[in-house]
């Protein structure tokens, strides 16, 4: 017996001490020390010894299963410790790698001339406001006299949102005059600018989504005189010193009398040039005193107050200043195009 359990303990030992993984270990310690391994077989036949020989094998046995847990112990932990190092080494992070570099960002075109404007108005006691792109048609046209019926209210125009015309996505931005002659007290200077909205194709000067600026002063008194004198100066400030101005009669149903203004082509002179389409002269807005109807609409007086507008794309001028030719280079936000700026 005693050969028996020798020769099983050198086996165990050797069989143990190879194991690589906690699933061979387990599987080991059934078999040697289990109910049914093979130490607890011998130690079965312990009852065929004899009464000298049965305390010295059973001491045997002993030392045996001890040394045995012992070995299967420290292996145990052995194999932990591997483990977890190697999942120290797969999860390292290393520092010394280059990390992911942040561009920094410059402000759009478009924006910088809309930032100047916004400075030369703020600086004349101005206050920019802002409202829904989505907006009621009663806004967008009808409290702006522009009856049912009218031209730019048809669908083939305009993008509505129900099929009874009633909400739509804002065509101009003159909707703030309504809503800030609505919700402001008097005296107002406002400017608004924003996004607008038209069933226009895309090339180089039309988009369906374009920029515009409103603006609108309500006060007693006020008259054309003072909206042709705070255009000019704008005009200086955004053009430069000395630019040339004229005011031709036009026609917009919310304004009475009704203008456009033009500046002096600043290429040609004068002269006509492919930059004025010959014409000498550029466009550059709409603008009126505000019609009595639409100040009555508001809740003001017409008698008491008057007040003048206009109205100004924002893409044409920021493609004046820019010398861009084509209008989709500012919505197309090609970095190659935006890092010029
Ligand atoms: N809303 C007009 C348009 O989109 C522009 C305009 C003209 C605005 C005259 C005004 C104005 O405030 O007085 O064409």
């Amino acid at each position: 017996m005693k050969t028996l359990l020798s020769e099983l303990r050198q086996r165990a030992v050797a069989e143990l001490t190879a194991a690589q993984d906690a699933a061979t270990l387990d599987s080991l310690r059934v078999k040697y020390l289990g109910k049914k391994g093979e130490l607890t077989a011998v130690l079965k036949q312990m009852g065929k010894l004899s009464a000298e020989e049965r305390p010295i094998m059973g001491q045997l046995a002993n030392e045996i299963r001890a040394e045995l847990e012992g070995t299967l112990e420290t292996k145990k932990q052995e194999i932990a410790a591997k483990a977890l190092e190697l999942k120290l080494q797969s999860e390292t992070l290393d520092v010394t790698m280059p990390g992911k570099k942040q561009e920094l960002g410059r402000k759009h075109p478009m924006y910088n001339v809309l930032d100047q404007i916004k400075e030369i108005f703020i600086g004349m006691g101005f206050e920019i406001v802002d409202g829904p792109e989505i907006e009621l048609a009663d806004y967008n046209f009808t409290k702006l006299n522009i009856d049912e019926g009218h031209p730019s209210r048809e669908w083939t125009d305009t993008f509505y949102f129900t099929e009874d015309s009633k909400y739509l996505l804002r065509t101009q931005t003159s909707p703030m005059q309504v809503r800030t002659m609505e919700t402001h007290p008097l005296p107002i200077r406002m400017l608004a600018p924003g996004r607008v909205y038209r069933k226009d194709e895309v090339d180089a000067t039309h988009s369906p989504m374009f920029h515009q600026i409103e603006g609108m002063v309500i006060d007693k008194g006020i008259t054309m005189a003072d909206l042709k004198a705070t255009l000019n100066l704008v005009v200086q400030q955004i053009y430069g010193e000395g630019t040339v101005t004229r005011f031709r009669p036009h026609h917009f149903p919310f304004t009475e009398p009704s203008c456009e203004m033009d500046i002096q082509c600043h290429k040609c002179g004068g002269k006509g040039c492919p930059t004025c389409k010959g014409e000498g002269w550029i466009e550059i807005l709409g603008a009126g005193m505000v019609h009595p109807k639409v100040l009555s609409g508001c809740g003001i007086d017409p008698d008491e107050y008057s007040g003048w507008a206009f109205g100004m794309g924002l893409e044409r001028l920021a493609m004046g200043e820019y010398k861009i030719n084509d209008l989709r280079l500012i919505f197309e936000n090609d970095e190659r195009f935006l890092k010029q700026f």
